[in-house]
């Protein structure tokens, strides 16, 4: 049972989780336009994996109950300058996310709510491991700078990436499962 103030910061939570797949996907479309397909490739993972988190915050509302809403998601931008202005918005993006994650944790353990406090234990890890592949992407853009052959060469590397979460969501999902507790 979550009481109303967890209940809506959980709501509000899996809007954010959302909005990263669509601000994702809307990279993927710009990457592809661009002609950078392993760039559009690693991007749609990316709009996978945040599908993942949002329907694990959307399971958890459901198993325990409560009143699962669905609230306004934002048009994310459409327009970038560059590879490295679109992950410089993607560590900010995900710096941003960590944040939130953070107080949710914070209000679970001022609610005393131990069932949630354990649930975003495993979004807490997942934001360093977020948080770490996008800085070293965006650290050896930096370095590739105007190189066209290295941007290929990156492009062809990043295509390689493929979906390790679940895609169908039709019976549940909770990547937080085997987090102990
Ligand atoms: Fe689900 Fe990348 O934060």
């Amino acid at each position: 049972m979550l009481n109303a103030r967890m209940r809506e910061a959980l709501n509000d939570h899996m809007a954010k989780e959302f909005y990263s797949a669509y601000l994702y996907m809307s990279m993927s479309a710009h990457s592809s336009s661009t002609g950078l397909k392993g760039f559009a490739t690693w991007f749609m993972v990316q709009y996978h994996e945040e599908m993942a988190h949002a329907m694990t915050i959307y399971d958890y509302l459901n198993r325990q109950g409560a009143k699962v809403r669905l609230l306004e998601i934002k048009e994310p931008p459409s327009g970038y300058d560059s590879m490295l202005d679109i992950f410089e918005k993607t560590l900010e993006h995900e710096r941003y996310m960590t944040k939130n994650i953070n107080e949710l944790v914070d209000l679970a353990i001022k609610e005393n709510d131990h069932a949630t406090k354990i649930m975003m234990q495993w979004f807490v890890s997942e934001q360093v491991e977020e948080e770490d592949n996008v800085d070293n992407i965006l650290k050896r853009l930096k370095l590739v700078g105007n190189d066209a052959n290295g941007l290929f060469m990156m492009d062809s590397e990043l295509g390689q990436r493929v979906v390790r979460m679940p895609l169908d969501f039709s019976k549940g999902i909770d990547l937080t499962a085997n987090v102990a507790g």
